[in-house]
This record gives structure tokens, C-alpha cells and sequence, in this order.
């Protein structure tokens, strides 16, 4: 199946610059998609190209199977892009201001205005003038503005920068309901834990050239298999000892425990269980830190078990794509 964006072998040259260095990812269908660098990288001119706004120096982008070079006006219609720092007109309602970008899009605006204010859950406010909305409801609004003409394929450069905490829950719910109507959503973003809670697979960019690409969890096993494989003690350098010098550390995760009765019956069993580092006690879980695998939890969960404490819930704490950043990427601006 032709995925929902496919990206080969990109390069994009402002000036003497090559800001765009050979970039190649695919998007899957029906993927929140995270696309994460730093300020710099190369996100926004990346999402220009898909966009049609942009042509690249070399390389080639398709939309659902489509060029965006030879065919921009039919990839116009599948894409819904909201770019990063958008103008919005102010002196109108929120319904106003679709239904004017409805008729642009020449979709039916009553039905479609109404569906998409249902959606985006700006119903309630739909009679109030734009220059009197929150952020975070501007957010929103430019959002609904892209679902107008119904695209297959949602293209947005950081969609929650500048929200609270509150609108970036809201902002994402939005996008696993958009997800469930079976839209695609490349999203980009700087904020990791914000993708990691939604994204199903990401690519990082740095300096313009691709680190990695791929589901989250196969490209975190990946690195741990290349973490497993790395040397025990690193080769002594200038007379240095081994010890002194890098040696590659196991990794460390946390998962949230809810058990049955007393947490501080779990943390006493858990201080023995395999590879527990490390036990806390907040707000009426038990966190265990634990060194090596993700395997390891079943042996956790197993002893606990075997210690007669009833298990409720085992989460793993997700900052695996935190981690994954930070060994992928080298911290280079440029
Ligand atoms: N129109 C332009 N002319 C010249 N250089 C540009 C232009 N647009 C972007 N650049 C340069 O290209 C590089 C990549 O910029 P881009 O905006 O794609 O990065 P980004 O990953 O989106 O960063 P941010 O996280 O800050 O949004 C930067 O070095 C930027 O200065
Ligand atoms: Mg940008």
C-alpha cells in the first residue's frame, strides 16, 4: 500500500546552505506521525515542500501517492497544513471565519461549518470574535479551518506550541479523535513528551540530515539492542583507565505499580525483586526504577506475585522517546 507521505531523498539549498541534506521517511496510513528536531533542524522547510510551498532543490515528496511537484493542486485537496505561525482574521466569529474559508474550499458551509465546530468543540463558542479567543481556542480554530474540505492526509507545524497544559491535553485528544476518523496527522514538534503520548512512529532531524525513522518502539528496541551490543568497558584512551572513560550505562525505566492494600507492603517486596534499583511511594502508587530490558517487568510483576501482593496496574513510564532523542541526536544547532 502507497504510504500516506512518502519523502525521498530530499535536499533543500537556501543560498550556500544545504538545509536539507538527503532526507527519506515514509508515513504510514492512519499514523500520528511526530516529526522532532531542533530549532533548525529542518522541520518547517521539510513540511513547506509537503505542502506544495516549497520547491525543493532536489528530491521528491508524494502525498498519498501523488507528486507534490507535478500535481500541487490535487494535493492541495488531500492535505489539511496548518503552518506555524498563521495569520488569523480577527474582526469576525469564530463561524464567520470558517464559513468564509469554507466557501473558499467551495464545501457546502452550513453542514460542513457545523460538523467541523462539533469536532473541534467550538460550538460552544461559535458566535464569539476572534480577537477575543484564548491561544489556545486560536489553536483550535486554525485546525478547524484545515478539516474544512474533509483531508485525507493533516500536515501541522507545532500545533501546541504556546498552549497550556490544559489546551495541549484538549490539542491531543483532538488528535487521536481525528486519528479515529482515520486521517493521517504528521505533526512537528520540539516538545517530546507531548509526541510521545501520541505519536505511533517518528523521524528525528538533525541539521538537516535524517537520525532516525520508524515506530517508536522498534526504533527503541533497536537502540537497546545496539546498547546490549556495545562493549562492556571502553579502550583505555591516552593512558586513561577504562574505568575513567565512557562506559556504556544499562538502561534505566520506570514503571508505576497499583496494587491491592498497602503500597509499602509492594515497595518491601519490591527492595528484592530482579533489577529494581530503586522503589518510591507517591500519590498512592509505587514506582520501580529498574535496570536492563523492558523484560524485566514480568519478573517484577512475578515476584510481587510470588509475595502475595494483588496487582492492579503496571504502566510503563513513557519517556522512551526521550531517550531515544537524546541518543540519537548529538545536540548540534545549526
Ligand atoms: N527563507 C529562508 N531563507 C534562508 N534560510 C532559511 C529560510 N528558511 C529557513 N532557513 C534556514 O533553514 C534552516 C532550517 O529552518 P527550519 O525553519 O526548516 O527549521 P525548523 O526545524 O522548523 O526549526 P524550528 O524548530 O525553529 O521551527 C535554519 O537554519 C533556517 O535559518
Ligand atoms: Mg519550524
Amino acid at each position: 500500500m502507497t504510504p500516506a507521505i512518502r519523502v525521498r531523498h530530499l535536499w533543500h539549498r537556501f543560498g550556500a546552505f544545504d538545509v536539507l541534506r538527503d532526507v527519506t521517511f515514509d508515513v504510514g496510513r492512519g499514523e500520528i506521525f511526530g516529526f522532532i528536531g531542533p530549532n533548525g533542524a529542518g522541520k518547517t522547510t521539510t513540511i513547506r515542500v509537503m505542502a506544495t510551498l516549497l520547491e525543493p532543490t532536489a528530491g521528491r515528496v508524494e502525498i498519498d501517492g501523488v507528486d507534490v511537484m507535478r500535481d500541487p493542486e490535487s494535493v492541495r485537496r488531500s492535505i489539511g497544513y496548518m503552518p506555524d505561525h498563521a495569520g488569523i482574521y480577527e474582526r469576525v466569529t469564530v463561524r464567520e471565519y470558517l464559513e468564509f474559508f469554507a466557501e473558499a474550499y467551495r464545501v457546502p458551509p452550513a453542514s460542513v461549518v457545523d460538523a467541523v465546530l462539533e469536532l473541534t468543540d467550538l460550538g460552544r463558542i461559535s458566535d464569539k470574535v476572534v480577537v477575543t479567543m484564548s491561544k489556545g481556542q486560536k489553536q483550535r480554530l486554525q485546525l478547524a479551518r484545515v478539516l474544512l474540505h474533509d483531508p485525507k492526509v493533516l500536515i501541522l507545524d507545532e500545533p501546541a506550541s504556546d498552549l497550556d497544559p490544559r489546551a495541549r491535553i484538549e490539542m491531543r485528544n483532538l488528535l487521536l479523535d481525528l486519528r479515529g476518523l482515520g486521517k493521517t496527522i504528521l505533526l512537528s514538534s520540539h516538545i517530546l513528551t507531548e509526541l510521545s503520548d501520541v505519536c505511533t512512529s517518528v523521524a528525528i532531524l538533525e541539521r538537516g540530515q535524517l537520525v532516525v525513522a520508524g515506530p517508536i518502539a522498534e526504533i527503541a528496541s533497536r537502540f537497546e539492542a545496539r546498547r546490549a551490543g556495545a562493549p562492556q568497558g571502553a579502550p583505555e584512551i591516552g593512558g586513561a583507565s577504562a574505568a575513567a572513560v565512557a562506559v556504556p550505562q544499562a538502561p534505566r525505566r520506570r514503571v508505576k505499580l497499583r496494587v491491592v492494600g498497602a503500597p509499602e507492603a509492594a515497595s518491601a517486596a519490591l527492595s528484592t525483586a530482579p533489577g529494581v534499583v530503586e522503589v518510591e511511594l507517591a500519590g498512592g502508587y509505587v514506582y520501580a526504577t529498574y535496570e536492563g530490558p523492558e523484560s524485566v517487568v514480568a519478573h517484577i510483576v512475578a515476584h510481587l506475585v510470588h509475595a502475595g501482593v494483588g496487582i492492579l496496574g503496571v504502566e510503563q513510564e513513557r519517556n522512551e522517546l526521550e531517550r531515544i532523542f537524546l541518543e540519537a541526536t548529538r545536540g548540534e544547532m545549526q
